[in-house]
């Protein structure tokens, strides 16, 4: 018996990937799996579709995230890069804007899987972004329309920065940023949780509330974010915005205390979209608020934000 024989068969590796991203009525380039307890069953085999009705079943189930292979994620974002063929110089309809965000969700659940991102990566990321704030400079109202909530959790954290770079978008659309500041901002705010791939699984994936020394690792996580993207060579006003985006305007916040205008302005946007998007997502210990419980709740944070900055989201 050779050494092949005794290995033991690799078991398959599920990703999860949000319903909505999946096409209908057009055949699918991977196989598809809905999850069952522990168990993953197919749902679509490669070269088969989901016809609408189907979907539409799978909603009224409230099931919000499908699996694909390990083995086919590849083919699952090229889908994804092929529908953003629709996004142009022209005004973006709102399904454009949506597959730009699933291509994105996508590139986040990459890296999250892989627990690593490489400068290529950063590139493609950067193409998307210009893409996408090029359709909420188009149109305002679109970044609103592009945040989404999923329950399960296995889709917290690429929803969570995707949530995040939506938002700061739309409020960098709103302080008036141009054009090439507004598309460092979101790239900024799509990476500002890229320093948890440095923190260890048993603590990030927690399926409960963190005790005081895991939050002191989780904190960890700008710092962490910063130096990683320093190797990358990003531009210096994106990793600082990165570092920066957990300080707090009073200086109460972490990890150098900095407050006021000692912030960049681009981690005072993201402050306030990352705060916006954790209080919309049902966390182990916290159950979703609502958009506008969330913005009454960080009315109470006294200190923690920009008020310039706050007052204009509250006034959106
Ligand atoms: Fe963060």
């Amino acid at each position: 018996m050779n050494a092949t024989a005794l290995a033991t068969p690799k078991a398959p590796v599920y990703i999860s990937i949000p319903l909505e991203s999946v096409p209908t009525v057009v055949a699918l380039p991977y196989s598809l799996y809905v999850r069952l307890g522990e168990k993953y069953i197919l749902l679509r085999n490669i070269g088969d579709e989901l016809s609408l009705e189907r979907h539409s079943q799978l909603v009224e189930k409230r099931v919000d995230s499908l699996y694909v292979l390990e083995d086919e994620w590849g083919a699952f974002v090229g889908s994804l890069e092929t529908a953003l063929s629709t996004l142009g110089s022209e005004v973006p309809s709102e399904q454009a804007a949506v597959s730009a965000r699933n291509v994105l969700f996508a590139y986040w659940k990459t890296i999250e899987q892989k627990r690593s991102i490489q400068t290529q990566m950063l590139g493609d990321l950067q193409d998307i972004i210009t893409k996408l704030s090029l359709a909420v400079r188009l149109d305002e109202g679109l970044a609103a329309k592009m945040v989404r909530r999923y329950s399960d959790p296995n889709l917290y954290f690429a929803n969570h920065s995707v949530n995040t770079c939506v938002y700061s978008m739309a409020l960098g659309v709103h302080i008036g940023l141009k054009r090439d500041d507004l598309q460092d901002l979101a790239f900024a705010a799509s990476l500002a949780n890229i320093g948890n791939i440095r923190i260890a699984p048993e603590i990030l994936y927690k399926p409960g509330p963190p005790t005081k020394e895991e939050w002191d690792v989780l904190k960890k996580h700008p710092k962490e974010g910063e130096t990683l993207l320093k190797l990358l060579l990003v531009p210096n006003r994106i990793h600082l915005a990165v570092g920066q985006h957990h300080e707090n305007f009073d200086g109460s916040g972490y990890p150098r205390g900095l407050q006021g205008e000692e912030i960049s302005q681009f981690a005072r946007v993201i402050a306030l979209a990352e705060a916006f998007s954790a209080l919309i997502s049902p966390r182990p210990w916290n159950g979703a608020l609502t958009g506008p419980k969330a913005i009454e709740m960080m009315q109470t944070m006294k200190g923690r934000f920009d008020p310039r900055i706050l007052n204009m989201a509250v006034s959106r």
